[in-house]
């Protein structure tokens, strides 16, 4: 299996955004890819996220090549009325297929315990998302109701919610 560790997203790490949430493919299970404004405001939000104190955002990197793969991050959100994180993942079609949104996310995950914050973590990946509900099922997280989740702002996906317990 390939092997990858997480760094903090930094100002270098544009180019990674253009890659994933400005790409049509991958961004097939999440409404379509972001103009390049909201890309900008997001560089700027990824950037801040760490000092904020509301959340993580890392790259993968490759640890063979040294190359920056996908993303992966988690921040507090509102959950029926619970405060708990919420955590996201991508890995660039180049490197997917491999294991690595798995390992980065059980990464993530253990980042997450370590920060001390809310107990739970949910992740909600489209239905049809099959690798990303394997992901979900493989790291232990429970499978609680499908549902309507409001993604991007303004339109609707049917997503399953699944939780880890953090504590
Ligand atoms: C979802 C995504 C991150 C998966 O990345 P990846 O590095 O290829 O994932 P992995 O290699 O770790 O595979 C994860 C699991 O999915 C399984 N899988 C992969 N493709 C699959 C498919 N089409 N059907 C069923 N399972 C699949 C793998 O077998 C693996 O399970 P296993 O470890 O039990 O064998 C990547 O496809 C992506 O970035 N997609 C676009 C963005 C996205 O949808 N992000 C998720 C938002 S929640």
């Amino acid at each position: 299996m390939t092997s990858v560790r997480l760094e903090p997203w930094g100002e270098g790490d544009l180019h990674l955004l253009l890659k994933t949430l400005g790409d049509p493919e991958m961004t097939k299970h999440l409404g379509g890819p972001e103009s390049e404004e909201k890309l900008l405001e997001r560089q700027g939000r990824f950037e801040r996220l760490a000092d904020s104190g509301t959340g993580r955002m890392f790259k993968i990197v490759d640890e063979g090549s040294g190359e920056s793969v996908g993303s992966v991050g988690y921040w507090h959100r509102d959950w029926r009325g619970e405060d708990v994180f919420e955590i996201g993942w991508m890995v660039i079609p180049e490197f997917q297929g491999r294991g690595i949104a798995a390992a980065a996310t059980e990464q993530a995950v253990a980042h997450a315990r370590a920060d001390g914050g809310p107990g739970m973590i949910h992740a909600f990946p489209g239905v049809e998302n099959a690798p990303s509900n394997a992901i979900c099922r493989k790291l232990g997280f429970e499978l609680v109701e499908e549902i309507d989740f409001e993604y991007p702002p303004g339109s609707t996906m049917r997503c399953n919610d699944w939780r880890l317990d953090l504590s």
